[in-house]
């Protein structure tokens, strides 16, 4: 992480996500020191809380707020090949049908979000890989969000993956979102009630740190894979399972702090060569189970169709009734 003592943040300067246009109101505030919980600001090539810590910028513009001796735990997340394959594969739109509808729904609730008010709404993608679904999301509310003139002003976007290749390769794709390093399981660098719309697709989850960082009136976002996702797959290779009560689990795992308030299944087939079955096994959990005769064999079957099954799930911040201590 590199955490040394500096001179107080010097306010923003311009380079980051989010800053150029206004940096007054800069999104980088949002971020909270991993030491002491404190706000980030600009401090040079840094960015720094007003205690003095510090944390480099990379020349992507990505941070590491991964907490010291992180390391040792060995969560490292997706591996420069699988962040690679499924950059690929979703650049390849395999998966528009649900980019589409994360997206749509990610972009109304931001445009609710800014309201009249024209504040700038914040998302955060937790989990986010490529940073993919962030980077559409940008487009989108730039393009109008699909229906009228877009925010009065831009969002502040922040993508958060405990990924070194992730986070670079985001970083360097999707200039308008800041992305850092840091993990879901332990904390998430961001200030209390921050995020209008947090994003998680396929990523782990931690309720209690949603919970804190989600505005009271926000909205979590949760993809999860159907029942009958790459079945034909399934069946052949020795992929991980997906429960049958998955979706109650999640429901269950994100109470007391949010509570479902609808969802929309998202299912199509795939045609996929082998080059794409290839891609889809290496990014998917199960390639940690896979060796390279099983991605050949996968590729053999090509052309394949394949189903794809997935279930958005829209969640609001539930009553936070809480035990005084
Ligand atoms: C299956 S990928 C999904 C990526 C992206 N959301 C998408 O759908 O394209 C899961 C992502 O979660 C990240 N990840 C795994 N454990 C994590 C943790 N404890 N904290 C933050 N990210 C984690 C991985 O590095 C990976 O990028
Ligand atoms: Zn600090």
């Amino acid at each position: 992480m590199g955490s040394r003592r500096v001179e107080p943040p010097a306010g923003s300067a311009a380079g980051l996500p989010g800053e150029a246009d206004d940096r007054a109101a800069s999104c980088v505030s949002l971020l909270a020191c991993p030491v002491c919980l404190a706000p980030l600001g600009r401090a040079g090539r840094a960015l720094g809380c007003a205690a003095g810590h510090s944390y480099d910028l990379a020349r992507q513009g990505h941070v590491d707020l991964l907490p010291a001796g992180h390391g040792r735990s060995g969560i490292t997340g997706d591996t420069a090949g699988m962040v690679e394959a499924r950059r690929r594969f979703l650049d390849a739109g395999h998966y528009q049908p649900l980019t589409r509808a994360v997206v749509r729904t990610a972009a109304e609730c931001l445009m609710a979000a800014a309201g009249d008010e024209g504040r700038r709404p914040v998302a955060l993608d937790a989990g986010c890989g490529d940073g993919s679904y962030l980077g559409a999301v940008a487009r989108l509310l730039a393009a109008g969000g699909g229906q009228g003139p877009g925010p009065a002003r831009p969002p502040c976007l922040f993508g958060l993956d405990v990924s070194r290749p992730a986070v670079r390769l985001a970083a360097g794709r999707h200039k308008e979102t800041l992305f850092f390093r840091g993990d879901v399981n332990h904390r998430i660098c961001m200030v209390d009630n921050s995020v209008d719309v947090l994003l998680n697709v396929f990523a782990p989850r931690n309720a209690r740190e949603f919970g804190r960082v989600v505005r009271r009136d926000g909205t979590l976002l949760v993809v999860v894979p159907g029942p009958g996702h790459l079945a034909q797959l399934r069946g052949r290779l020795p992929l991980l399972d997906i429960p049958a009560d998955k979706r109650d689990r999640t429901v269950a795992d994100l109470a007391p702090e949010f509570r479902p308030a609808g969802e929309e299944r998202v299912e199509h087939d795939l045609e996929l060569d082998g080059d794409a079955l290839t891609d889809l096994l290496r990014m998917t959990p199960s390639a940690w189970h896979l060796d390279d005769e099983h991605i050949a064999d996968a590729a053999a079957m090509a052309p394949l169709r394949v189903t794809a099954s997935f279930l958005l799930m829209v969640f609001r911040v539930g009553l936070r009734l809480r035990v005084p201590e």
